[in-house]
């Protein structure tokens, strides 16, 4: 799989929202660099658990700016983040349950996790912030 390429289409325009995608991305690609090599299946686990643990900090980051500033669309915006989590943490189970095996539909399908919500909830929250802060 080919690594996340930071790039002026995945930012919001809001620096410190960017920043932590940057670390979410530089995480993700971390992982995928670690299934490639043919790293411990532990030390997948690892990467992972800490990719997940930083998106619950990160998502919590969003709302605390959402309260902050007063954004209009904050609940189907939690959500979004709740729907989420939930898919992460299945994926987790579904490697656990393999033997901590990647496979590459899975790293596929974190790259979507990943991406898909910076493009659209976030970039409508950070076209909003980038007016208001
Ligand atoms: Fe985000
Ligand atoms: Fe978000």
């Amino acid at each position: 799989m080919k690594d996340i390429v930071w790039g002026q289409v995945l930012s919001v325009d809001v620096d410190e929202i960017d920043d932590d995608h940057r670390k979410l991305i530089n995480l993700f690609n971390l992982l995928n660099h670690a299934v490639t090599d043919g790293e411990s299946p532990a030390y997948l686990a690892a990467i992972l658990e800490e990719l997940v643990n930083c998106t619950v900090w990160h998502f919590s980051h969003e709302e605390r700016l959402m309260l902050k500033y007063s954004y209009g669309d904050m609940e189907d915006h939690r959500s979004e983040h709740r729907e989420l989590i939930k898919s992460a943490r299945a994926l987790q189970q579904k490697i656990q349950a393999a033997d901590n095996a990647i496979a590459d539909d899975d790293i596929e399908y974190l790259e979507r996790w990943l991406t898909a919500h910076i493009l659209t909830d976030d970039r409508r929250l950070g076209d909003y912030l980038s007016q208001v802060m």
